[in-house]
């Protein structure tokens, strides 16, 4: 089971940029701590960062044929990019969305998510911990996909 964590612009400046919204916790530290959860649950985790919407695009339409499953956080581009939003339809893997701060809690052009709308689910306000929930759950989400597939092969062939 592969999972590609994508991450969007000024990720790469957490740590360091509004410590008081999105904490101290580097980019780095928190991959980190999904690599542990990953291990532990048979997992391999791809990551990539990029503060450009055509390089999430690519990224994200690369996904296709090569994981199983996408964890995104498009942070401002969550709120603007119809581009991205169209990527992840385009793709149809299963996509959890996460946004470290609570969006439904700060400036009113933050509230609305476009990408969410392509996306199974969205984890939002619980910090860096919302990738570990991520993860948790699209691990979930792809064992119970695989046994809906085993049971209609069975069925199939009784
Ligand atoms: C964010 C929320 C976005 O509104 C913001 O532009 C970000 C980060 C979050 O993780 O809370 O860059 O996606």
């Amino acid at each position: 089971m592969k999972i590609a964590v994508i991450q969007g612009p000024n990720l790469n400046m957490l740590g360091i940029r509004e410590q008081h919204i999105y904490g101290p916790m580097t980019l780095d530290q928190i991959h980190d701590q999904m690599k542990g959860s990953a291990e532990q649950n048979g997992v391999e985790l791809e990551f990539f960062q990029s503060n450009l919407e055509g390089e999430i695009v690519d990224k994200i339409q690369e996904c296709l044929g090569t994981v199983d499953a996408i964890i995104i956080n498009p942070a401002a581009y969550s709120h603007t990019s119809i581009a991205i939003a169209d990527a992840i339809s385009a793709v149809n893997l299963p996509v959890v969305e996460v946004h470290i701060s609570n969006i439904y809690k700060r400036e009113e052009f933050r509230q609305n998510s476009i990408t969410a709308r392509s996306s199974l689910g969205v984890i939002t306000g619980f910090g860096p911990f919302g990738y570990h929930m991520a993860l948790i759950s699209i691990i979930q989400i792809l064992n119970e996909m695989k046994a809906s597939q085993q049971l209609a092969a069975e069925q199939s062939q009784a």
